[in-house]
């Protein structure tokens, strides 16, 4: 019987590696300039187009029994990505299928919109290890660029201009000049919900507001589909793209719930920047493969207890007293899984908030750093923590 469980799992380990999006990919040199690039630009068809799996973001559960229950139904997605360089600017697109388009009205708060999301590593010393997908750690920054579906609106009394106000019910303007000032109107409307962050670890994200990230995002639905496209400096205050740059994808999906709609999250993908050199040691963490024996690793986890904290089998209630883990292997790199058992509180992975759930927070502060309250297993040997790592890799949601 042991025999024959570790040949399923063995199985179901090799298929879902085979199965793997890709997680380095290459931004295609052109001598053009980027800036206008848009989902319609004739460039892309220069880039060459990898799939890249994205999975539900499931840390930690929503305040919201409605939206948990749904989650919990939730696969994962491909999307396709592709980039372009000039050796000044990055243009990234990311392609994926969304059988509804919700377009958030400015005015409504119960829609919500589809949108998607780069996150950029952050430029530090060390490029490596890489942040933590959930918005960057401590001294790990990230940026991130969000770019959201919304409607055309034109708020006058908003922008403090009155000048093209009309009563429609009683005007005098009609016909030809009727039209004339429509089109003035929506000519004036903003039509744009971009917006970049930088972050050093969940909750930290804060808005750049000065204008000095130079970037554009635009999205299309069309074909039950959107392409989103992002074009940015490969060097700025923030980040310093050389030879490798490391991203992570999210997309929204409006019409799912949760506070702002179903996020799904990829992993690091290195774009390689085709004409450089490639930076081989963040090509080596994002694309990882844990040299562990995942059926191992599943008995270790036992042992050690890991599923007295963490939610591991989706069947198991979540719980408040650390982050689940069902997805854990969709969306983290081996070197941050690996981190996480030994040194827990390199990364602290926030939880919730604090004076909701008081008997189970996930760290306490020590001579003001954040202490995690997960057991240290620095103490296991490296083999069992490589078999540990290979099965969590293994946790991960089916992808549509
Ligand atoms: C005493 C409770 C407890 C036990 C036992 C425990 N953990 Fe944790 N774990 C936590 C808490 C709390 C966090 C969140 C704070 C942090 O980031 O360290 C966490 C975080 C993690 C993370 C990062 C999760 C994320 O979303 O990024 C991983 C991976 C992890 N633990 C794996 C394990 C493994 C593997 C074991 C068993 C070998 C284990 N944990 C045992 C409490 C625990």
């Amino acid at each position: 019987m042991k025999k024959l469980l570790t040949t399923i799992l063995s199985l179901g380990v090799a298929a879902s590696a085979a199965l793997a999006g890709d997680l380095s990919l290459t931004a295609v040199k052109v001598s053009d300039k980027l800036d206008t690039v848009s989902a319609d630009s004739a460039l892309w068809s220069k880039a060459k187009f990898s799939t890249v799996d994205l999975y539900p973001q499931t840390a930690i559960e929503f305040n919201d029994k409605e939206a948990i229950e749904a989650n919990k139904a939730n696969k994962g997605k491909k999307v396709q990505v592709a980039a372009l360089h000039n050796g000044s600017e990055i243009a990234v697109l990311v392609k994926w299928a969304d059988g509804s388009k919700n377009v958030q009205g400015i005015k409504c708060t119960d829609t919500y919109s589809d949108g998607f999301a780069l996150q950029f590593a952050g430029s530090t010393k060390k490029a490596q290890p890489l942040p933590y997908i959930g918005m960057g750690s401590e001294g790990r920054p990230v940026v991130v660029h969000l770019q959201k579906a919304t409607e055309k609106v034109y708020e006058p009394n908003g922008n403090k201009d009155v000048s093209t106000q009309i009563n429609r019910q009683q005007t005098g303007v009609f016909g030809k000049e009727l039209a004339e000032y429509d089109a003035k109107v929506a000519s004036l409307a903003n039509t744009d919900f971009e917006r970049v962050f930088v972050g050093e670890g969940f909750r930290s994200l804060t808005e750049i507001k000065d204008k000095s990230v130079k970037s554009n995002a635009s999205m299309k639905y069309e074909n039950k589909g959107w392409t989103g496209t992002l074009v940015r400096p490969l060097k700025d205050d923030y980040i310093s793209a050389s030879g490798t740059l490391p991203v992570a994808i999210a997309v929204w999906d409006g019409a799912k719930h949760g506070r702002n709609g179903l996020k799904l999250l990829s992993s690091w993908v290195a774009i390689n920047l085709e004409g450089s050199k490639a930076n081989n040691a963040v090509v080596a963490e994002a694309t990882e493969v844990s040299k562990g024996d995942a059926v191992k690793g599943k008995l270790a986890a036992e042992t050690n207890g890991c599923a007295g904290c963490h939610q591991i089998d989706k069947s198991a209630p979540a719980g408040t007293m650390a982050p689940s883990l069902v997805n854990i292997g969709g969306y983290s790199t081996a070197a941050y899984l690996r981190e996480s058992i030994l040194k827990p509180s390199a990364v602290v992975v926030p939880g919730y908030n604090r004076n909701a759930h008081a008997n189970t927070p996930w760290y306490t502060i020590e001579k003001g750093k954040r202490v995690s309250t997960m057991t240290d297993y620095s103490f296991l040997d490296k083999g069992t923590v490589d078999d540990i790592v290979a099965y969590l890799k293994t946790l991960k949601v089916e992808v549509e």
